[in-house]
């Protein structure tokens, strides 16, 4: 049996059935046996390949994007030039390429990453080599100064929740386990201030997901830009608001079944842009499931 099985199936006996933003965090980032603690992810050899492994392209015109912000701005001296997800560190060092001719634009950027996984932490270093890079551990390590970003493929990768419109109440999806399989499973009502405006536009059995550390990132993010200038570039897959299930596994560049090989496959989401761009407090904070019951589903 697959390990990440096994540790789910033992987290589930022990405290009861996951959100589904739990499964994700531990199939993508257990300190063992995660997706990016273990895998090689990119390219032919691995599961899905990006933009910035297809082409320099991309990243370089994102670099020129960039400067030329930096330079509507009025050219602030001193900034921070983050990349969130950075992945092989590709894009950075694209970006790093098309902009060394921009007078004063390398002299003034602190290039700051946020990589969860030490592998492509190492594959960064390497790809970056010569440049001087500093790794935070998440946004609020940034410093009080202007903040100009990248995100390539980074929200999609970020653990989501799920509910089901059931009548009028919405329930938490959850990780159960029965007969030794996980399975996906009901929990108990959920009530959120998002939830209750989203039964305007849904109908009994409608899901919606909701990405809490993402909406929680983009304030944080936008509170610094804000205050001391700055742009974000976001690249995602996704929809203006989130509407059914679309939590997926990808292996060796097809779609696979989320709840085999975990750890194995990549599991993503389509992000929610009307989350993002409305910086929607309301969706990171506190949801609490009142009371606690599952119903296998079919
Ligand atoms: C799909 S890859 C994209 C990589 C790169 N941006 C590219 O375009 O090739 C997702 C990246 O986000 C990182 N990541 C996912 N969740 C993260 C988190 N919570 N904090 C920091 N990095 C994270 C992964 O380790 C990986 O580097």
């Amino acid at each position: 049996m697959n390990p990440l099985h096994d540790v789910l199936a033992a987290q589930i006996a022990a405290s009861g059935p996951l959100p589904i933003n739990q499964f994700m965090t531990t199939a993508l980032f257990h300190p063992q046996y995660g997706y990016y603690t273990t895998q090689t992810v990119f390219g032919q050899k691995g599961d899905f390949i990006t933009a910035p492994e297809v082409s320099q392209m991309f990243g370089e015109l994102i670099g020129l994007a960039l400067a030329q912000t930096w330079i509507d701005q009025g050219c602030p001296s001193s900034f921070q030039l983050v990349e969130l997800g950075p992945g092989r560190g590709t894009l950075m060092a694209d970006i790093l390429r098309a902009t060394k001719s921009v007078h004063g634009f390398h002299r003034a950027a602190h290039i700051k990453l946020i990589e969860a996984s030490a592998k492509l932490k190492e594959e960064q270093q390497r790809a970056l080599m010569g440049y001087n890079v500093t790794w935070v551990e998440d946004v609020t390590d940034l410093d009080q100064t202007p903040v100009f970003l990248v995100a390539n493929e980074f929200f999609d990768a970020l653990p989501i929740r799920q509910f089901q419109r059931i009548d009028d109440l919405w329930r938490e999806r959850m990780i159960g386990i029965s007969k030794g399989q996980l399975n996906i499973a009901l929990g108990g009502v959920v009530s959120h201030p998002y939830l209750i405006e989203r039964l305007k536009d849904t109908r009994d059995g409608d899901i919606v997901e909701l990405c809490p550390s993402a909406s929680l990132i983009i304030e944080q993010i936008s509170d610094l830009i804000e205050t001391h200038g700055g742009a974000a570039f976001i690249f995602d897959y996704g929809a203006w608001r989130s509407f059914g299930d679309t939590l997926q596994a990808i292996k060796d560049h097809k779609f696979a079944n989320i709840l085999e090989n975990i750890g194995a496959s990549d599991i993503t989401a389509h992000v929610d842009f009307e989350a993002l761009v409305s910086k929607n407090k309301a969706q990171h904070s506190a949801m609490t499931p009142q009371g606690i019951w599952l119903e296998r589903m079919g």
